[in-house]
Order: structure tokens, then C-alpha cells, then sequence
């Protein structure tokens, strides 16, 4: 038996494959159920008891030795297919890259989050409008410097169509088709006939908000704005309302918010007032209700329209509002967790 052994000792220690066939042939030949190696262990059982430590170590010294040697001509062919295909198969994958929302996008969904949970609904209008939308049925007089082609893009096929310059056409639109209680935000695009710079470009956008019931009051338009100033901006913002004029509104305002950045104290971000201007507000305008058919005696209600852009500026610190256009990878990607 201990011949037997040696002889196969010897045998596997010679072992050369060609192939990874032919190796995978030597561990049927040695080392499978049938093989000859466990044949000697099946031998083994008849060995005498007082010499069956000093064969049991010796057979155990064979299988580590086929076993390893098989291994080994196994791996080298493997490492030769590697090489010869380009491929190697041990390292890592590549992950997939993913992408992300826009900036705007972000903001744009916080700020019609924040409002649908005092019972804003949502709504949109068209961006090609006409004249009526976008500037009459909002009580802007015909001389008004909005309607002036240096401000306002039109269509030159229609001379009453063109792209509205604000979301407050969608306000008209929702008096159109619902009656008070009407309680809604639009968000969208809007344009301007401006010269690009890092503060102004022709495109951008806005949220717009419309509230019409019974009884509204400024106090309602001025604690509901205070609730969304927190939620967007943090708990500890302070508001500030400074008396301001909208043909669509009257009275009509702007909100500032305390400069999250400084507290309030004063900091380049806010150039040393302490305050940073987000948006346009006011009581609708009775002039405004009638013209779209609701009856001022009986309704009163509060609107209001911001810039996203302005917000998405101040959130995250952008300096230049181009880069939300330009679709720079490197700019996007920091937006990627804050979904
Ligand atoms: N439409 C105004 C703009 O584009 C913003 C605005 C101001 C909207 C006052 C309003 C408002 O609803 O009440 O500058």
C-alpha cells in the first residue's frame, strides 16, 4: 500500500496538462469519486490498525499534493486566457453612472411640496399665450413697458400671441374654468426679452400662487408666506414685507427673507442688509376678480409668484444663474443626493 502510494506521489508530481481540458481530466483521473486516489482511500479501511497512521499520513500527503498541482495547471491556463482574450475576469465590474434631478427640478418640487400641505393644489398653462392671459385680464394698462417688444417676446405671425413673462396667466386660466374657493400653485417657464448675464437670462422660471375664498385677508397672505419662509429657507427666517406695486394686486408687496447665510447680520450674500428679496405678492386686485367674472363683494384672495432660479441661487449658493442651462456634468453631479 505505502508503494502504491509513493508510486502515485511520484506520478502527480510529474502531472502536465496541455489544456485546460486535459487538466480538468487529470482531477477526474486522480481526484473524482472514481479516481484512483480514492480508490486508495476505500483501500485504506483494510489497512492494519497499527499501521494505518503512518498510511492515513501518507495518503493524506498524496491528495494535498494532487489537489494542489491540479490546481495550479488550472490556474495557468485560466491566467493564459486572460491574457489571450484581453479579458481579466477577476476584476471588479463597472458600476453604472447614474443621474440625477435638475437643481431646479429639486427646488421647483420643494416649493409645491411646501404648499400642498395648506391644501395647494397644482395646475399649469400654456407658455405660448395671449395678450389677454398675460397682461389684460391682470389689469395691465396698454402703455404698460411689459407690453413693449423690448421686454416681451411675440410671435410675429400674431401680433397678440407671444411667450408670457410670467406664471400669472395660469391665474387667469384656473378663474376661467374653476369658482372659488380656488387654493393653487403653477409652476413653469417664462421669458423675457433681457440681455444674458449671470444674474438675468431670457429664460427662466417661476411659481405662482393663487388664493380666492371668502374673507382672505393680508393677514392670511402674510402668515401663509411666513410658513413657507420657514419651511424652505429654516425655522429661525424672518420675513419682511416692503409696500411695492403690481397692476394685478393692491395692495401689493415684496417679501424679503432674513439671510440664512448670515442670520440677519449682514454678509456679502445679502450685501450687508441682512435681507434677500424672493418674491412678488399682494391682495388680488378686485379689478382683476371682475375681469375674470368672480364677484369682488363676495370673494376676496392673495397671490403671489416667485423665481426658482432666484431660490435655487440662494439655497445652494450659485453665483451665475447660466449654469442651470448649460447641463455641465460637473455642476449637475452636486446636486445628485439631495433629491
Ligand atoms: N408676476 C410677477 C413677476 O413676474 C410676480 C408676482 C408679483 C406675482 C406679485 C404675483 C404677485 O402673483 O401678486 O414679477
Amino acid at each position: 500500500m505505502l508503494e502504491k502510494i509513493q508510486n502515485l506521489i511520484d506520478e502527480v508530481k510529474a502531472l502536465h496538462a496541455k489544456n485546460a481540458e486535459e487538466a480538468e481530466s487529470l482531477r477526474i483521473k486522480y481526484l473524482s469519486k472514481k479516481g484512483s486516489i480514492s480508490a486508495l482511500f476505500d483501500d485504506f479501511k483494510q489497512v492494519q490498525p497499527e499501521l494505518k497512521r503512518e498510511v492515513g499520513k501518507k495518503l493524506n500527503e498524496l491528495k494535498t499534493l494532487a489537489t494542489d498541482r491540479i490546481n495550479e495547471l488550472k490556474e495557468s491556463f485560466a491566467q493564459q486566457q486572460n491574457a489571450s482574450t484581453g479579458v481579466d475576469l477577476s476584476l471588479p465590474g463597472t458600476s453604472y453612472v447614474c443621474g440625477g434631478r435638475h437643481p431646479l427640478s429639486i427646488v421647483k418640487n420643494d416649493i409645491i411640496e411646501i404648499f400642498s400641505r395648506l391644501g395647494f393644489t397644482v395646475a399649469e398653462g400654456p407658455e405660448v399665450e395671449d395678450d389677454w392671459h398675460v397682461f389684460t385680464a391682470l389689469n395691465f394698462p396698454l402703455e404698460h413697458p411689459a407690453r413693449d417688444m423690448q421686454d416681451t417676446f411675440f410671435i410675429n405671425t400674431n401680433p397678440d400671441l407671444l411667450l408670457r413673462t410670467h406664471t400669472s396667466s395660469v391665474q387667469v386660466r384656473m378663474m376661467e374654468k374653476q369658482r372659488p374657493p380656488i387654493r393653487a400653485v403653477f409652476p413653469g417657464r417664462v421669458f423675457r426679452n433681457e440681455a444674458i448675464s449671470a444674474r438675468a437670462h431670457c429664460i427662466f422660471h417661476q411659481v405662482e400662487g393663487l388664493y380666492i375664498a371668502k374673507n382672505v385677508s393680508f393677514a392670511d397672505l402674510k402668515q401663509t408666506l411666513s410658513y413657507f419662509a420657514k419651511e424652505m429657507f429654516g425655522a429661525d427666517t424672518q420675513i419682511r414685507l416692503r409696500p411695492s406695486y403690481f397692476p394685478f394686486t393692491e395692495p401689493s408687496a415684496e417679501m424679503d427673507v432674513s439671510c440664512s447665510l448670515c442670520g440677519g447680520k449682514g454678509c456679502g450674500v445679502c450685501k450687508g442688509t441682512g435681507w434677500l428679496e424672493i418674491l412678488g405678492c399682494g391682495m388680488v386686485d378686485p379689478a382683476v376678480l371682475e375681469a375674470n367674472g368672480i364677484d369682488s363683494k363676495e370673494y376676496s384672495g392673495f397671490a403671489f409668484g416667485m423665481g426658482v432660479e432666484r431660490i435655487a441661487m440662494l439655497r445652494y449658493q450659485v453665483k451665475d444663474i447660466r449654469l442651470f442651462f448649460e447641463n455641465d456634468v460637473r455642476f449637475l453631479q452636486q446636486f445628485k443626493s439631495a433629491y
